[in-house]
């Protein structure tokens, strides 16, 4: 049965995309973004792009392209615009990023040059590996936080953007849990001016990006805007917000072979990740306290999809461990191996190693893009606070307050894609399928 079609307003004029670091991740989204407006490459791994949705029965033969069936902003509507403690542009970041060739890169040499970052909210207290010269000096967080609004402002004025979305491109920051300055609105506005060290940088951005109406999507495993205070203020702003941490290589990985493995009740002993990383990232998470933000977005996939007190002869005690070494000659082309420890019929022991040669930022780009559209489709559609359908993208993908996140990979996008047919007033897809044999 069809459903209403939700009013969504279209996307007309430029979208600014205001990305939080200006590392690898960042110049390589900006790289691509800029090539394909020249016709140049394939926007490979961007469900936006590329991506189809089946509508009707399978007897219809309706398949359109994602972008197709809902009204997301053209690429050529894209602008840019980065906060960095570094003051290089994204032309200097991509070619420090050793991501995209150089040869490539000169093809968008004036378009990366024109990104210059504003000085960022910063503090080595939430950074430990870093430090950089551009950073913004404040009475306070909250002046810190009207300063980034300023930023925001001359952005729209400088370039006439209708819209803008955020996305936190920023180094992972050091482990924190929810406290009493996060329970409300209110009281983190306090901290706000009384400079409470249980917010974060990334914080005071989501803070101000919320503030004027501004969607926020977390890319990094921080708490960030996963904290009652700000999702207050996503709701009062109707504003959506998602994260964390992008799904990405080895858990992008767990995620597509975890499903697989209870769908056909095979048991699960121990899983042993471990990878090499050589990018400003990798020295960054070689800091325990960062990398302890990390890990926790890393262990917690395989307890959901395995549902071990559902399960308990096969996913009772299994043992998971995950480990990230800095090794500098490998740069952004991690590689990641898997043991996979596992039973079968009569409890009968098997193997399964993987060998992921993977690169981090080119697997993460077209997240950021597909966040980027998405996001702003949401605002458009009205929709507010925790976007739980795009867990698709996330490791730790937040969800309302006592909700135990979905991390099957199908699930997530069946979850997205039955989100879209919604807004568009189609029927939901079930795959129950008996109507095909009456
Ligand atoms: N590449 C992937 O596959 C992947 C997957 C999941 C998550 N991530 C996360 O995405 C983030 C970016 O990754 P990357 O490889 O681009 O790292 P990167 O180190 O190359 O870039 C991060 C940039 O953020 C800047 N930065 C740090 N704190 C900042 C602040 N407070 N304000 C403004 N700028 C700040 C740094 O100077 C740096 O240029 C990291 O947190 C990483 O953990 C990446």
């Amino acid at each position: 049965m069809m459903g209403t079609r939700t009013a969504i307003a279209e996307a007309e004029g430029k979208l600014g995309v205001l990305l939080v670091g200006l590392g690898a991740v960042s110049s390589t989204f900006i790289a691509g973004v800029e090539l394909l407006k020249k016709g140049i490459g394939q926007p490979i791994g961007s469900l936006t792009q590329l991506g189809t949705i089946r509508l009707g029965k399978r007897t219809d033969k309706r398949t359109p392209r994602i972008r197709d069936f809902v009204p997301l902003a053209d690429l050529d509507a894209l602008v840019f615009g980065a906060w960095d403690i570094f003051p290089d542009n994204a032309y200097q970041a991509a070619v420090r990023a050793r991501v995209v060739e150089p040869a490539l890169l000169d093809r968008v040499q004036p378009e990366l040059e024109a990104v210059k970052p504003w000085p960022a909210v910063f503090s080595r207290d939430y950074v430990k590996r870093l430090d950089g010269p551009h950073v913004k000096v404040g009475a306070h967080k909250l002046d810190l936080a009207d300063q980034l609004m300023a930023d925001i402002h001359a952005f729209r004025a400088a370039t006439g953007v209708s819209r803008m979305v955020m996305v936190w491109c920023g180094s992972t920051e050091s482990f924190l849990r929810p406290g009493a300055v996060h329970a409300s609105l209110a009281d983190f506005e306090n901290g706000l001016r009384a400079n409470d060290a249980a917010i974060a940088p990334s914080m005071i951005y989501a803070y101000a990006a919320l503030s004027l109406g501004i969607p926020f999507a977390n890319g990094a495993p921080n708490l960030t805007v996963d904290v009652p205070a700000l999702i207050e203020l996503a709701e009062r702003k109707h504003v959506p917000i998602c994260g964390k941490d992008f799904k990405t290589g080895q858990t992008l990985m767990k995620t597509i072979i975890a499903p697989g493995l209870k769908a056909r009740l095979l048991g699960l002993t121990g899983w042993f990740s471990t990878n090499i990383l050589g990018n400003r990232d990798g020295e960054v998470l070689d800091e325990p306290s960062s990398f302890k933000t990390k890990e926790e977005s890393k262990l917690s996939v395989l307890d959901v999809i395995l549902q071990e007190e559902i399960y308990p002869e096969l996913y009772k005690d299994y043992v998971h461990r995950v480990n990230i070494h800095y090794y500098p000659p490998r740069g952004d082309n991690k590689e990641g191996w898997d043991n996979i420890d596992i039973f079968g019929w009569l409890g009968y022991p098997m193997q399964i190693k993987i060998n992921f040669l993977c690169r981090d930022s080119i697997l993460a780009a077209p997240l950021v893009l597909d966040l980027a559209l998405l996001l702003d489709l949401a605002q458009r559609a009205g929709m507010k606070g925790i976007q739980e359908w795009l867990s698709f993208y996330f490791k730790s993908p937040q969800t309302a307050p006592g909700l135990y996140p979905e991390h099957d990979l199908f699930i997530q996008l069946m979850k997205l894609k039955n989100t879209l047919r919604f807004l568009r007033g189609e029927e939901l897809i079930t795959h129950l399928g008996l109507e095909y044999y009456d």
